[in-house]
C-alpha cells in the first residue's frame, strides 16, 4: 500500500507564484482547488501519491515540523519565525520576494534613541522582533497581532510596527514609513527532516523537481 504524501501550500500571495512552479515539477492539483466556492480543505492531484492542502501561512510550518505533511512551500520569514529544528529548507524557490521591515507613522517626528531601553512593537513576528531589536540593545515589548498591523501606530496600540513589506502601499495607504528592513524574504521549499530521511526515495526526487523548475524558470 503506498501513503501518500501531503504537500502544504499557502494560501495568499505566494499561491499565484507556487502553483506554476508546482506543475513544472510535475504536481497539479485537482479541478476543485481552484474553486473560489469549495470549502474543501485537501485535495487530490494528478499525482496519485501526492495530495495537497491549502492552510495559513504560519500552520504550513506547523503542519510540516509535526510532520502531519511531509513537504511545503513557505516563506522564509515563517521558517525563521519558528526557527523549528525539525525543518528542512532546502530550496529558495525565488519568489514571494518581499522584506520584513519596521515601519513607523510619517509624522512620528524624531526620537532620541540614545535614551531608549525598551520599545513597544505590534507584529505578527514576535521571536524576530525581539531578536532584532536585542541586537540593538533594546528590549522589544512586543503586542502580537496576526494581520492589520499597520492600524497599530494610529490607534495608539504601539509606537511601531514590524510587517512585511512588498510595494510599500499598505504603509503609504496607513500614513507608515518604513524605517529600516530587517531582512529581504522569498519562498522556501520546506521539508520534514524525519520524513525526509524515512522517505527519501519518494521526496529526494521531489526536492529534486523543485530544484530544477527553479532553474528552469530562470533559463526561461
Ligand atoms: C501583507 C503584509 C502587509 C502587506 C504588504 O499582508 O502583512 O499588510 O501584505 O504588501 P504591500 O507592501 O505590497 O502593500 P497580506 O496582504 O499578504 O495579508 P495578511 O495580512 O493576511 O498577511
Amino acid at each position: 500500500m503506498t501513503r501518500t504524501l501531503t504537500f502544504a501550500i499557502p494560501k495568499g500571495r505566494i499561491l499565484d507564484e507556487a502553483l506554476p512552479l508546482l506543475a513544472k515539477a510535475g504536481i497539479e492539483p485537482e479541478a476543485e482547488f481552484h474553486d473560489k466556492k469549495s470549502r474543501a480543505l485537501r485535495f487530490a492531484t494528478n499525482r496519485p501519491d501526492v495530495s495537497i492542502i491549502r492552510v495559513r501561512a504560519f500552520d504550513v510550518a506547523t503542519f510540516v515540523a509535526h510532520g502531519a505533511a511531509q513537504i511545503g512551500i513557505v516563506g522564509s520569514d515563517v521558517v525563521e519565525e519558528f526557527d523549528y529544528s525539525e525543518l528542512y529548507a532546502p530550496v529558495d524557490l525565488d519568489i514571494g520576494h518581499c522584506r520584513l521591515s519596521v515601519a513607523q507613522p510619517v509624522d512620528a517626528g524624531d526620537e532620541d534613541q540614545a535614551a531608549l531601553s525598551h520599545v513597544r512593537v505590534a507584529t505578527k513576528y514576535p521571536h524576530l522582533t525581539r531578536k532584532y531589536y536585542e541586537a540593538r540593545g533594546l528590549q522589544a515589548e512586543c503586542v502580537k497581532l496576526n494581520g492589520a498591523m499597520e492600524l497599530a501606530p494610529s490607534l495608539g496600540l504601539s509606537r511601531r510596527i514590524v510587517d512585511l513589506v512588498s510595494s510599500g502601499a499598505t504603509l503609504k495607504a496607513n500614513g507608515l514609513v518604513e524605517t529600516d528592513i530587517i531582512m529581504p524574504i522569498s519562498a522556501r521549499l520546506i521539508v520534514n527532516r524525519a520524513a525526509f530521511k524515512m522517505r527519501s526515495a519518494e521526496l529526494a526526487p521531489m526536492v529534486e523537481a523543485f530544484r530544477k523548475a527553479v532553474g528552469v524558470r530562470d533559463a526561461a
